[in-house]
């Protein structure tokens, strides 16, 4: 049993992350701006911090008295706030919590970033020499929010230097993250449902039909935080579905959305994924358990009768 402190654990993600990580025997406390009365963290120990205070972000992280920090809590949502907020926002709340980790002495420290760092969809366009997408793929932000993600990563890397290995670092980038409730036809962030998001390919695209079951992040990250002391510091994964969010291969569909890719995309055939998850099964033995066919298939009837899709935010990851 580790003691987990969890920054934005009301989150979306977040909830799913402390369900999972409770149901593997972890102690988890909650850091978010406000105590959640969402069902996922009765019983869970919650406290109410503004982080992007430097000050209450050291006093709360020390307060959990934890040996690992999971820092999710950010600005999740590209152009959901002015560029100027999101990225002060997401660096002060990367720097303040790691270093409060650091600072507490707490051993494992985890971040989350996004598959966003490596710029797809930039407006004035996007080439990829290689496909899938791993690890060694350049990053290249071209808005505040991946921009920020990748000062996370960064902010990583700084503290590492300053630690050495006295601290264990890793940074992980969750593709499109799909919770339970999500499956049985609750609406996604973008506020249409899974169903809809297979139907219209337009809609997946810009995420490069990547995807993950928020219950495969927690097993992650549970994995991860056993694997620390023994894999290099300071890794960083991608977390994403075996298979792609489509119905149809992406060695037809990638190129029908992000012109220019059809030779590259030509490897990726039946099921395969734009986004390799290869790199997590080999360093930490993680495979994902859950992928759209048997979740919908275990969903039928809410999945694929959504009320009303909504408003629809820009895409996240
Ligand atoms: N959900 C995805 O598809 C996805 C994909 C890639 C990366 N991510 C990353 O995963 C993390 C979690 O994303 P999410 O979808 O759960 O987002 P979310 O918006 O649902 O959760 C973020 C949480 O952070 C908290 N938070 C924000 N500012 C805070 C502050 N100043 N002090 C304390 N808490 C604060 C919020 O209250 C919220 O509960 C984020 O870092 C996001 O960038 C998410």
């Amino acid at each position: 049993m580790t003691r987990i402190v969890v920054t934005g654990g009301a989150g979306r993600l977040g909830r799913s992350l402390v369900t999972g990580l409770v149901e593997r025997g972890h102690a988890v406390v909650s850091l978010d701006r406000a105590v959640s009365d969402a069902p996922e963290l009765r019983g869970v120990g919650q406290v109410a911090v503004d982080l992007t205070d430097a000050a209450a972000a050291r006093d709360a992280v020390a307060g959990a008295e934890a040996d690992a920090l999971i820092h999710l809590a950010a600005i999740a949502v590209p152009f959901s706030a002015p560029e100027d907020v999101i990225l002060r926002t997401n660096a002060a709340l990367a720097l303040n919590t790691m270093t409060a980790g650091v600072e507490a002495g707490i051993s494992r420290i985890v971040t989350a970033s996004s598959p966003t760092v490596i710029g797809y969809g930039a407006p004035a366009g996007w080439s990829i020499d290689r496909l899938p997408i791993d690890e060694q793929t350049p990053t290249a932000p071209w808005n505040a929010y991946a921009l920020s993600k990748l000062l996370a990563e960064q902010t990583m890397r700084m503290l590492h230097r300053q630690t050495g290995d006295a601290t264990r670092f890793a940074a992980f980038r969750p593709c499109y993250v799909i919770a339970p409730e999500e499956w049985a036809g609750a609406p996604t962030q973008q506020g249409h449902t899974v169903a809809e998001r297979l139907d219209d390919p337009a809609l997946s695209a810009p995420a490069l039909f990547n995807y993950v079951d928020a219950r495969d992040v927690a097993t992650f990250v549970d994995v991860l935080l056993t694997a620390m002391t023994d894999i290099p510091n300071g890794e960083v994964f991608f977390v994403g579905a075996d298979d792609a969010l489509a119905r149809r291969p992406l060695a037809e569909l990638l190129p029908q959305y992000v012109p220019g890719t059809t030779a590259e995309a030509s490897v990726l055939t039946g099921t395969t994924p734009a986004f390799s998850n290869a790199k997590a099964k080999r360093l930490l033995g993680w495979a994902p358990r859950h992928t759209w066919r048997d979740e919908l298939d275990a969903h039928p009837r809410r999945a694929h009768h959504s009320g009303s899709p909504g408003p629809r935010p820009r895409e996240k990851s």
